[in-house]
């Protein structure tokens, strides 16, 4: 978002005004991080006219879910309900109000100091007497349950808050300090007292100066985003998806009609703390480094990282820039999209089974397969709004080649979609899990090698993921990648419930 110094000052014209009963003082500076790999979001004019072109109320649509991956601090807290009707009264009375929509965040002057989100377990919808069928197979029996499903080797590294059914909701809590974050935090306490209890916590970051909103691997993230008809303005390259497929019951949600009314533009939300060991996964890029001619041993390593990301550092996508990192290209949100893995316009070039370009197995290619179906699939969507935790690689560790236990550090996955069957889950289960997706390519693909895993029911880390393609000189070379670079700490499903049933149905 680049505020111009014209909307800083009706910003504060509105706010002398005071047009919206201000709770807390208003912003100048906004809440999000905008690096410019990153799709810029829409403006809130922009997001209004599609919104009611479209029929959406983006007033009810809680703010992280049409975002994105752009905060800077964010705390995931995670509590259970102690006595269910003092939670329903203060959640309508107290906390309501600090609930942060999605039209408030697009603009800067109605951005609160900080950003609160809510959302719910099955086990928290039924702590509040909720008895209704919210049509998710995957929401109604919780992430631990579906552990082995999604590959995890066992429950034995998940947090001991995931591996349970305590967890009834979690606060999500944004804003560009920690100290603003602690505050409402405390704030949020206060309001709700003892009939909530805190279960565990986990506080994201952005990474620090040039690392903004690269992830720990140091790739930037948050790039290949839908875009949401009736929120968004597609760049080029990026899949244009219906509401219904991030929102429960709109156009595109196939269960719309049988979902409670109360339910409509929410979200169910997948949460993942997906720990990543950095110094691991750099010893391996460079104890398994390329030999592609013309690149020096260090290009080779990173190459090889590249390769298995599908994008380059900076964002820029191995499909339009091979051997080479391009930063320009990188920052350039209007072609880092702009690709399919096709290239038609070269008559020789067999998607099938020529790699030189994207490997099939690519993190990119495995979680969005873009013109590997004709046309692409346009249902199988998440907007993703995680943001790193844990603290920076330390020189020891570096020096190491190894993760200091005490350091944990990794990605706070969140995804965002109407059904977790058709996106989170799918997603890891059936594409990046499935060593022979994409069918029809040669030679097989391989699990992803950036979070695929085949370890269900086995013991942590002991099964060796073959990945093929990933040696541009060698497709059928399989790298057998020894060490898990990224373990599930586990997780919960949710429910981020329109504003108005906070209102409503969750508080009666
Ligand atoms: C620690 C774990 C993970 C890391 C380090 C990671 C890293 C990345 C990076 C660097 C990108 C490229 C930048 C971008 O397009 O935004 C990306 C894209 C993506 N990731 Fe992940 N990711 C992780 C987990 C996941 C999980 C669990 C899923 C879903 C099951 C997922 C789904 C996606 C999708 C859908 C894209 C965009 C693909 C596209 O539109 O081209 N990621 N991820
Ligand atoms: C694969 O595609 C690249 C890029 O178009 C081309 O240079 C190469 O010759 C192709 N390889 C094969 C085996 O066709």
């Amino acid at each position: 978002m680049r505020l111009t110094s014209i909307s800083v000052t009706i910003a504060l014209a509105l706010q002398c005004t005071s047009v919206i009963g201000a709770v807390k003082p208003r912003r100048t500076s906004s809440i999000l991080i905008n690096p410019d790999a990153q799709p810029d979001l829409p403006t809130a004019r922009q997001a209004s006219t599609n919104a009611q072109a479209a029929g959406l109320n983006l007033d009810d649509i809680q703010g992280d879910i049409l975002v994105g991956m752009n905060k800077n601090q964010e705390l995931f807290f995670f509590f259970g309900i102690k006595d269910a009707a003092t939670f329903k009264s203060k959640l309508a009375s107290g906390i309501v109000p600090l609930i942060t929509s999605t039209t408030q965040l697009l603009d800067v002057s109605k951005q609160p100091v900080t950003a609160v989100n809510i959302a719910f377990s099955q086990s928290g919808l039924t702590a509040l007497g909720n008895k209704d069928n919210m049509v998710d197979s995957l929401f109604k029996q919780g992430q631990l349950k579906d552990a082995a499903a999604l590959g995890d080797p066992g429950t034995g590294h998940w947090e001991s808050a995931f591996a349970g059914t305590s967890i009834h909701g979690v606060f999500l809590i944004a804003s560009d300090t920690q100290s603003n974050v602690d505050d409402e935090l405390k704030n949020i306490q206060t309001i709700l007292g003892s009939s909530i209890t805190e279960i565990y916590r986990l506080q994201g970051a952005a990474r620090p100066g040039a690392e903004k909103g690269h992830e720990h691997f140091g790739f930037m993230d948050g790039i290949g985003q839908p875009s949401v008809n009736g929120f968004s303005n597609a760049l080029p390259g990026q899949a244009t998806v219906n509401p219904g497929v991030i929102l429960t019951g709109e156009t595109g949600d196939n269960s719309a009609s049988s979902r409670p009314a109360w339910t409509k533009s929410g979200s169910f939300l997948a949460f993942r703390q997906l720990q990543q060991k950095v110094p691991e996964f750099n010893k391996y890029l460079s104890d398994n480094t390329l030999a592609v001619p013309g690149l020096t041993q260090q290009e080779n390593t990173d190459l090889l990282g590249a390769r298995m990301v599908g994008r380059w550092k900076s964002g820029a996508p191995i499909d339009l820039a091979p051997l080479k990192d391009d930063p320009t290209l990188g920052a350039d949100a209007s072609r880092n999209n702009n690709f399919n893995f096709a290239h038609t316009d070269n008559p020789n070039f067999i998607q099938s089974t020529n790699q030189t370009l994207c490997p099939f197995a690519a993190h990119i290619r495995k979680s969005r397969p873009r013109s590997d179906f004709t046309p692409e699939n346009l249902a199988i969507h998440i907007m993703r709004s995680g943001i790193p935790y844990g603290p920076e690689v330390t020189d020891g560790e570096a020096a190491a080649q190894k993760s200091d236990a005490s350091n944990e550090r990794g990605l706070a996955f969140v995804s965002y979609q109407s059904d977790i069957s058709n996106g989170f889950a799918f997603i890891q289960k059936n594409w990046v899990n499935n060593p022979s997706f994409f069918p029809g390519h040669t030679p097989t693909p391989g699990v992803d090698p950036i979070i695929g895993s085949t370890n269900a029911g086995k013991a942590p880390g002991d099964a060796a993921r073959s990945v093929n393609g990933l040696n541009p000189l060698s497709f059928s070379t399989p790298l057998v990648l020894n060490t898990d670079f990224v373990v599930s700490r586990g997780g919960e499903y949710f429910f981020s419930p329109p504003i108005s049933a906070l209102t409503n149905t969750l508080s009666k």
